[in-house]
């Protein structure tokens, strides 16, 4: 019987601390999959203490019998890649890429930039990555694939009327034939038909892990908009980009931290610009990885996170970061909105839980607040992280 592909989803606004779970469920799985986003992403894994920053390729490269797969809704920038490969050694036969993935170039970064500039107090606060553009440039049909490269001529043509059609001024064309030569001498050796590949698998029993980017609350659809990101960052958009149905999703496992954070502008009701904000973002060490960004620090959002298990189907939740909250005296739940304004419940704190690696280790008052958390969401706690370490894991 063919098997289904699991998914690992962002519950909050990215940031949960996706890639240390996807690092620790990938010594499970054949195949692990990145369907949307591009290198705006950051996960962090640690591996005795050794951090390793993954923005392209799926966290299972630190695994080394899976197999990595950037599916075709991915948006990639070439060097990024190129670059972030090299600290990996020879990944042949470890990393396909979807010949329909499209590719980030030097315009799209010039046109997020420039227009996050234009907006000025009203900025997204983009990652300045070129994701938006390059994104518009897909759904537009004037993007340029993976794919494309294997026409290195085609593809310097292309891209130098591109130029044209957004009114930039191009770079040298001596320039662009050069990038189009060693991203195809790089890139394209891994290009393959990923949908089928992964079908194939599924097909043979493999097991596969989605590994989705950002959080449900920067989705383009049904996120904080126009304060989003510019793809489908739920479970859904891993059907379409990764080629899959929807019958072929099997379990859906939902990141959450235990407060909320948020990089670049937009709604966030439960923040606290104050000293519980600042502590968070101290003891959570939240600042991006991707830009070095400080994250803006809250309370953890009830109503939000319900809304997310309910769109992503989530069968369980895995909780991050319970032990920042080590040493709060008071820790609080956004558990309803009354005209717009959160309405708290408050828990008692706890001294240290850091490192934690059993249940029943956990002092009363953490293992309330986990309760709490159960039962707001509706949905079971399956796994506890209290510290950043593969090992420092609490499973249920
Ligand atoms: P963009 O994805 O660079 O266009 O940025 C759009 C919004 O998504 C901004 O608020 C970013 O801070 C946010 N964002 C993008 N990628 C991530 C991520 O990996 N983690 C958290 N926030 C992100």
């Amino acid at each position: 019987m063919a098997s289904k592909a699991d998914l690992i989803v962002g519950i909050q606004w990215g940031d949960e601390g996706k890639g240390k779970i996807v690092d620790l469920l990938a010594q499970k799985y054949d195949f692990v999959i990145r369907y949307q986003g591009g290198h705006n992403a950051g996960h962090t894994i640690v591996i005795d203490g050794k951090k390793y920053a993954l923005h392209l390729i799926p966290s299972g490269v630190l695994n080394p019998s899976a197999v990595n797969i950037i599916g075709n809704g991915v948006v990639i920038y070439p060097d990024a890649l190129i670059d972030e490969a090299l600290q990996f050694g020879d990944l042949t036969n470890r990393l396909f890429i979807s010949q329909n993935a499209h590719l980030i170039l030097d315009y799209h970064i010039a046109l997020d930039q420039a227009k996050e500039k234009s907006l000025g107090d009203k900025k997204i606060g983009t990652t300045g990555r070129g994701i938006g553009p390059a994104y518009a440039d897909k759904i537009s049909r004037a993007g340029v694939r993976l794919g494309d490269l294997a026409d290195q001529k085609s593809a310097v043509e292309t891209i130098l009327s591109r130029y044209d059609q957004h009114g930039l001024t191009p770079p040298a064309k001596a320039k662009i034939a050069s990038d189009v030569a060693r991203w195809s001498e790089k890139l394209l050796p891994f290009a393959a038909d990923t949908t089928k590949m992964l079908w194939d698998a599924l097909d043979a029993n493999k097991k596969a892990l989605l590994e989705g980017a950002q959080g449900t609350l920067l989705d383009v659809d049904h996120g904080t908009y126009p304060f989003v990101t510019s793809s489908n960052t739920i479970a859904s958009g891993a059907c379409s980009g990764a080629g899959l149905s929807p019958k072929e999703i099997g379990k859906v496992i939902g990141i959450v931290k235990a407060y909320c954070t948020r990089v670049g502008n937009g709604p966030f009701a439960a923040e606290q610009s104050n000293d519980i904000g600042d502590k968070l973002r101290e003891n959570g060490e939240e600042f991006g990885t991707s830009t070095g960004r400080a994250r803006r620090c809250g309370w953890f959002d009830a109503p939000l996170a319900k809304f997310a298990c309910r769109i992503n189907g989530v069968d369980e939740l895995a909780l991050m970061k319970l032990d920042v909250f080590d040493g709060f005296d008071e820790i609080k739940i956004c558990v309803d909105y009354d005209d717009g304004k959160p309405v708290y419940k408050s828990f008692a704190g706890w001294d240290k839980i850091a490192k934690a690696r059993s249940f029943d280790d956990l002092p009363k008052t953490a293992r309330n607040y986990v309760a709490a958390l159960e039962e707001l969401t509706g949905v079971k706690i399956a796994l506890i992280s209290t510290g950043a370490d593969r090992n420092d894991t609490i499973y249920r």
